[in-house]
């Protein structure tokens, strides 16, 4: 049931080489849903993959794929098929539980493949997150923090002011979301396309010890130019390349876009 790793890279490092390989910043999340039309999910998947796998750095898959195909059967072959064409893969499921329950599923991912997992830091640290960041070490692997999502109501949450009662600073979430992706030594750290203000702001703390990883380019709204000149390292599009009529031809744009941005 176990895959083993493609190569003996740390995560951050396999992301800049697939980057410089591949000329390109753009994460394909593969989205696909059902269609009469287009055939069953995994060949539909494994169609656009193929369309579009020139043009990215990495796939990232998320729950549309994960609950019909099933994580050991039909998504362990997409990545495996990522895999075969040199891509690493991301699991998009947003570890968000206590610490013992995360550990199980970070290595239920793992085994199937995934090179990096996506967590909320919202849990903290002990028993909490904790547990995913010590398989990920053990496994070589990597952990992709959420700071700033990319929907409406981001600001709810990620963007509520917090009272640190060590420091007795206020602060908002995403700020001190970004200094645990610094403390916790993150390989990356989720920061909405559509909020190129947040971006700009986050990366000032980050820096280029955490790569930021936009979503929400395209269908969301986000800008490929407003997200990479505001300290975007990858941008991650779904539906905007996935239900094009040529997959491949979007994520050609998108590339583009982005090396000119
Ligand atoms: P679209 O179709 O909007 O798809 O280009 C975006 C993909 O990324 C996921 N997504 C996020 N994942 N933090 C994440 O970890 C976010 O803020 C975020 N926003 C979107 C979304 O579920 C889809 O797979």
């Amino acid at each position: 049931m176990k895959v083993e790793r493609m190569v003996d890279l740390s995560f951050k490092k396999l992301m800049e080489e697939s980057e410089e390989k591949r000329g390109s910043n753009i994460i394909l999340a593969l989205d696909s849903v059902p269609s009469s039309e287009s055939g069953n999910l995994l060949s539909v998947s494994l169609k656009i993959l193929d369309e579009a796998h020139s043009y990215v750095c990495a796939v990232k898959l998320n729950r549309h794929l994960l609950l019909p195909l099933g994580l050991y059967d039909g998504v362990k072959r997409i990545v495996e098929k990522a895999h075969s064409l040199d891509l690493p893969v991301i699991m998009d499921c947003k570890i968000n539980d206590i610490g013992y329950t995360n550990r199980v599923i970070a290595e239920n991912y793992f085994n199937a493949g995934f090179d990096a997992v996506i967590a909320n830091p919202f849990v903290g640290w002990e028993d909490g997150l904790q547990p995913v960041f010590e398989v990920a070490k053990e496994m070589n692997r990597g952990v992709i923090l959420l700071v700033y999502m990319s929907h409406k109501a981001s600001w709810e949450g990620y963007g509520q002011m917090i009272y640190d009662s060590k420091t007795g600073e206020k602060k908002p979430q995403y700020v001190a979301f970004a200094e645990k992706a610094l403390a916790w030594n993150a390989d990356g750290a989720v920061v909405g396309g559509t909020y190129p203000e947040k971006i700009r702001e986050i990366y000032a703390i980050l820096k280029e010890k955490v790569p930021i990883y936009s979503p929400g380019i395209g269908a969301q709204g986000g800008d490929v130019k407003a997200a990479v000149s505001s300290g975007a390292r990858y941008l991650i599009i779904g539906r905007a390349i996935t239900l094009a009529r040529s997959p491949g031809e979007a994520a050609r744009f998108f590339r583009d876009a982005a090396r000119k941005s």
